[in-house]
C-alpha cells in the first residue's frame, strides 16, 4: 500500500506536531536525537489503558500480564500498579518481577522445564502458584518439598487441550503434539490431577491451557476455553486459566477482537461447558505490541536497476527477529512525515551479516527518503526487545517510556563494555578492555 501509515497501527497518544509525529507528547525525531537509535519507544498511557481495559473486561485479579512479551523493571511495576498479576516463565523473569517490587502472591510461575533453582526461588518468593507442566516437575516439587519441608505448594496444572491456534506453526501450543502440558486426549491430564490431589507436597488449585499466540479469531480462543473448562468441570478443580493469545494488527485492515469480545466469547464458552467459576487470562502481546515502536536511522540506500531498492538501518534481526522467525510483517514510516504518500517500494534491512536480516520485505516509503532519515516500524512492542540478541555483537537498544511530554529511559542502551562483560580475561587481555571506538580515535589522532 502506498497511503500514509494507518493510525490503527500507532500508539494511542500518537499525534501530529511541528516536528512530525509525537507520542506521549514527545516528537519521535527528538527521541531519536536524544537517546540514539535503534530505540524502543513505549507510549506509557497506551500500556496503562490496555491494562485497564483487560481488567475491566475480565475482572480484578483475573488478568495476569504474560511478561515474556516485554519485561523490564518499569514494565513489571506498571502492570502491577494497574492491578495485573504477572506471569513469569523463568527464574530470570521472576527475578525482574521481584526486583520491581511485585509481591510473590501476585506472580504465577510458568515454564515447561523449570529446574530446582527456579522452583525453589518461586516457592521462597511465595508465588501465587506454580503452573506445573510435566510429571517430572511434579516429582521435582515432591523431592524439593521432602528436602526443604516447606508448606504444600499451590499448583495449577498446564493441560494441552488438543486445540491449537495461532499466527504461525511455531507459536501454536495447545495441540496434543506439544512439548507443553499434560495431554487431555492421552489421559495424562486426568492422571496429573489425581496425582496432585494425592500429594502432600502440593495443593491443586486449578487447570490451565494456552492454545497459541497471535490468534485473530476469538472463536478459536473460545474453543480452547471450552475444552479446558469441560475438563475443569469434570475434575471439579476450583480454578481455570485460559492463557493468552489474543492477536494484534501488524498491517492495516486486520480485524482484531477487543478485550471485551475476547472476554465475552471465553466466558460464554466456559459457561457452555458448565463452568460457573472465574476465568483467568494471560495476555502479553495484546497489552504491549501496539504501545511500542522502534526508531532506526537510515544508513544506506541501494537501488538495483530492475530488481529492487534496499534501505539499510542501524538495527535488524537482533532487535526484531519476528520477520525472520515467523514471517512477521511490519509497516514502516518516517516520523518527520507520517502522512506522506509512500510510493517507494523497498526492502528494509538491518546491518547483520546475512540476507535473511529483513525487517520489512516490501516496505512502502515516501519518495524523498534519504540517508540519515529517522525511520519507524510500528507495533514492535511485543516480542521485539524481549527476543533481542547481541548477534554480530550489536549492543541491544535502549527503551524509553513517554508520557505527558516527558521521556524516561527505562532500559539503557548496551555499551561495548557490556559486550565484553561475560568474557573471562586471559593472559595479555588488557588492551581489549578499551572501547573499540576509543582505540580507533586514538589511531586517527596519532596518524
Ligand atoms: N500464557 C502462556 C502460557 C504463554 O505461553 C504465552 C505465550 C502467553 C500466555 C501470552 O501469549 P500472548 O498473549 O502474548 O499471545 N515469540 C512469539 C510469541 C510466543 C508466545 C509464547 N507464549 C512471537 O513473537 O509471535
Amino acid at each position: 500500500m502506498s497511503d500514509a501509515v494507518s493510525t490503527d497501527l500507532l500508539p494511542l497518544t500518537a499525534k501530529d506536531g511541528p516536528e512530525g509525529l509525537a507520542v506521549g507528547g514527545v516528537a519521535l525525531t527528538e527521541l531519536g536525537r536524544r537517546f540514539g537509535t535503534p530505540l524502543f519507544v513505549y507510549d506509557e498511557e497506551h500500556l496503562r489503558r490496555r491494562c485497564r481495559e483487560a481488567v475491566a473486561a475480565f475482572g480484578p485479579g483475573l488478568v495476569a500480564y504474560a511478561s515474556k512479551a516485554f519485561l523490564c523493571t518499569a514494565m513489571a511495576r506498571l502492570a502491577h500498579e494497574e492491578g495485573l498479576l504477572l506471569d513469569v516463565a523463568s527464574g530470570g523473569e521472576l527475578r525482574v518481577a521481584l526486583n520491581a517490587g511485585v509481591p510473590g502472591d501476585r506472580i504465577v510461575l510458568h515454564g515447561n522445564n523449570k529446574d530446582d533453582g527456579e522452583i525453589l526461588a518461586g516457592i521462597r518468593a511465595g508465588v501465587r502458584h506454580v503452573v506445573a507442566d510435566s510429571f517430572d516437575e511434579l516429582d521435582r516439587i515432591e523431592r524439593l518439598h521432602a528436602a526443604h519441608g516447606f508448606a504444600p505448594v499451590p499448583v495449577v496444572l498446564r493441560v494441552a487441550p488438543g486445540v491449537a491456534a495461532g499466527g504461525h506453526e511455531a507459536i501454536r501450543t495447545g495441540g496434543t503434539d506439544s512439548k507443553f502440558g499434560f495431554g487431555l486426549a492421552t489421559g495424562d491430564a486426568a492422571a496429573a490431577v489425581h496425582r496432585a490431589r494425592n500429594s502432600r507436597a502440593m495443593v491443586l488449585e486449578g487447570v490451565h491451557a494456552h492454545v497459541g499466540s497471535q490468534v485473530l479469531d476469538a472463536a478459536r480462543l473460545a474453543d480452547g476455553a471450552a475444552a479446558i473448562a469441560r475438563f475443569a468441570v469434570d475434575t471439579g478443580v476450583a480454578g481455570l486459566t485460559v492463557g493468552g493469545g489474543l492477536g494484534v494488527a501488524y498491517e492495516p485492515g486486520q480485524h482484531v477482537p477487543s478485550f471485551a469480545d475476547w472476554a465475552g466469547r471465553v466466558r460464554a464458552a466456559a459457561r457452555g461447558a458448565g463452568w460457573s467459576g472465574e476465568v483467568v487470562v494471560e495476555p502479553g502481546r495484546s497489552i504491549t505490541a501496539r504501545a511500542g515502536l522502534t526508531l532506526y536511522r537510515v544508513g544506506t540506500i541501494k537501488h538495483i536497476d530492475g530488481v529492487r531498492t534496499y534501505v539499510g538501518v542501524d538495527g535488524g534481526m537482533s532487535d526484531n527477529i519476528r520477520p525472520a522467525l515467523y514471517g512477521g510483517r511490519y509497516e514502516a514510516f518516517l516520523p518527520r512525515a507520517p502522512h506522506a504518500a509512500r510510493p517507494l517500494r523497498a526492502r528494509l534491512v538491518g546491518k547483520h551479516c546475512e540476507s535473511g536480516d529483513v525487517l520489512v520485505d516490501d516496505a512502502a516509503l515516501p519518495a524523498d527518503l534519504r540517508v540519515s532519515d529517522l525511520l519507524a516500524t510500528p507495533v514492535t512492542g511485543a516480542y521485539g526487545y524481549a527476543m533481542a540478541s547481541n548477534y554480530n555483537k550489536l549492543p541491544r537498544p535502549a527503551v524509553v517510556f513517554v508520557r505527558d511530554g516527558e521521556a524516561r529511559l527505562v532500559v539503557r542502551r548496551e555499551t561495548e563494555e557490556d559486550l565484553l562483560r561475560l568474557d573471562v580475561p586471559g593472559p595479555g587481555d588488557d588492551a581489549g578492555s578499551r572501547p573499540v571506538t576509543q582505540v580507533a580515535a586514538r589511531r586517527l589522532t596519532s596518524a
